[in-house]
């Protein structure tokens, strides 16, 4: 396993989150709610919205079932809505096509509404165990540090170079504890500004750090 890994997990056995709700759940559909309701918001947002629609629409058939008003009334306050529009059109989806079961199959999960590689990602590694590498914007800028990857990683090509690098550094074992601690340690540690990088378990081969270079890393929108 990659240093970048075993540092990484151990480091999220100790200091990483373990109390979020749906850090219990194996159940997929739990699993893909959290993370689309994560994608553009805070934990400590997303945690009252969470449980509140999982109590009214407790599986995928009750979300199918459900009008879109009612969907959008368990969102409301969270922003993005097209987030809601399309996990309810993938419940459907999933009824239609899936027999109403979430798919373990990677393409699958990808071909459904508001999923995108990186959150099919998350999903097969959280719920299924799959070994699936991870790149969301906090992702990226551990990355981009750790590896000391250049260029603005919205540009094609640097985000192309910083898949390779999240592919080459998954661990064979473990995917569920590392893929957490990847995003623990980017929503903590390696924050955008004022990364603590006397605090990091992967400080001692960080590219940007060795070079002086974290606050640098990832560069800029070009202008
Ligand atoms: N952001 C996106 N997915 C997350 C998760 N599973 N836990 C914490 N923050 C996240």
């Amino acid at each position: 396993m990659s240093g970048f890994a075993s540092s990484l997990i151990q480091w999220q056995k100790a200091h990483g989150r373990h109390d979020l709700p749906w850090q219990d759940s194996r159940d997929p559909y739990a699993v893909w709610l959290s993370e689309i309701m994560l994608q553009q918001t805070q934990v400590s947002s997303v945690i009252p919205y969470y449980q509140r629609f999982l109590a009214s629409f407790p599986d995928i058939a009750a979300l199918a079932a459900a009008t879109q008003d009612e969907v959008l009334a368990h969102w409301s306050g969270l922003g993005y809505y097209s987030r809601a529009r399309n996990l309810h059109r993938a419940a459907q989806q999933v009824v239609e096509r899936h027999g109403g079961i979430f798919p373990r199959d990677f393409e699958q999960i990808l071909a459904l509404p508001g999923i995108g590689r990186s959150t099919a990602a998350a999903i097969s590694a959280f719920s299924f165990g799959v070994r699936r590498a991870i790149l969301d914007g906090n992702v990226k800028r551990v990355l981009a540090r750790y590896c000391a990857v250049e260029g603005h990683p919205g540009q094609k090509g640097v985000e192309a170079l910083l898949w390779q690098h999240a592919e080459a550094l998954l661990p064979q074992q473990g995917i569920e504890a590392y893929t957490q601690g990847l995003m623990d340690l980017g929503a903590t540690v390696c924050s955008r500004s004022r990364p603590r990088c006397g605090e990091c378990p992967v400080g001692r081969d960080c590219l940007a750090h060795h070079q002086g270079r974290q606050n640098e890393l990832p560069s800029p929108r070009p202008r």
